[in-house]
């Protein structure tokens, strides 16, 4: 059996301040000092990224941004390059979280314009998929998942995905107190594994991080980390305090 290193990542989300983000990173740096054979990695708004990172120098947490802009610099009023997020300290960026499809316009085509870029720089992709409500309910959700990572990843080969992270969150699960069960995580990563599979071959299938998400916290992330194919996990809410961040981190003790 191939060996992923597991992967529990924070997703702040737009919550926190400069001040409060410096003060939770401060405490989280302290409480994670002993984790091992876990990464770890938070994903703060943006205006916290650098100075988070000054903070995060020689701790056990990687830094993340929540989105990439696919050009290197230009006219586009709002936007942060690949660059510019790893001139900012950031090793990881999040691309396509339902909250940017759903809010933002993010569709198939733009999340594979950003994966292009976050690869092109050496950021650490985790390109974000999964189902509603409604296609769950309508049995779409292996057809949902097929287009988002065919379309996502069109144009790629598995040279270029040794880093890919790909995070299943069912968009009924996110915020709602809905865990998806044991089971049903297990199936959809079993089916996104078999996927990566088909299209880029064994090698790198047995290598992507699949990370679960969707309200992951406490006291479920030990049943679901146990799942064969759950690779770690992408949380918001239960991310956003040191002390539960910590529990998660430390869900091997
Ligand atoms: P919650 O953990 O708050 O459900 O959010 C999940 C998520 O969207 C992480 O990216």
């Amino acid at each position: 059996m191939t060996e992923r290193t597991p992967l529990i990542a924070g997703n702040w989300k737009m919550h926190k301040t400069v001040a409060e983000a410096l003060d939770t990173t401060r405490t989280l740096i302290a409480l994670t000092e002993d984790v091992t054979g876990v990464d770890l990695m938070i994903a703060p708004p943006s205006v916290s990224l650098a100075p988070m990172a000054e903070l995060l120098t020689g701790s056990r947490i990687a830094l993340g941004a929540q989105n990439l802009h696919w050009e290197q610099q230009g006219a586009y009023t709002g936007e942060l390059s690949a660059q510019m997020l790893a001139s900012a300290g950031c090793s990881y960026v999040l691309i396509g979280h339902s909250e940017r499809r759903q809010y933002f316009g993010e569709t198939d085509e733009t999340v594979n314009k950003r994966l292009k870029a976050a690869l092109a720089a050496d950021l650490i992709p985790v390109v974000c998929i999964g189902e509603t409500d409604a296609q769950r309910e309508a049995g779409e959700t292996f057809s949902v998942l097929d287009n988002q990572v065919i379309n996502g990843l069109d144009g790629l080969f598995s040279d270029d995905l040794g880093s890919l992270v790909i995070a299943y969150e069912p968009v009924w699960a996110i915020g709602t107190g809905k865990t998806a069960s044991d089971e049903q995580a297990q199936e959809a990563h079993r089916y996104i594994r078999e996927l990566m599979d088909r299209q880029f071959g064994k090698a790198l299938a047995n290598t992507v991080r699949i990370l679960y998400g969707g309200s992951v916290k406490p006291s479920n992330v030990k049943a679901l980390m146990a799942m064969p194919d759950v690779d770690g996990a992408l949380v918001g809410g239960a991310s956003l305090a040191a002390e539960s961040f910590s529990q998660l981190a430390h869900y091997q003790a």
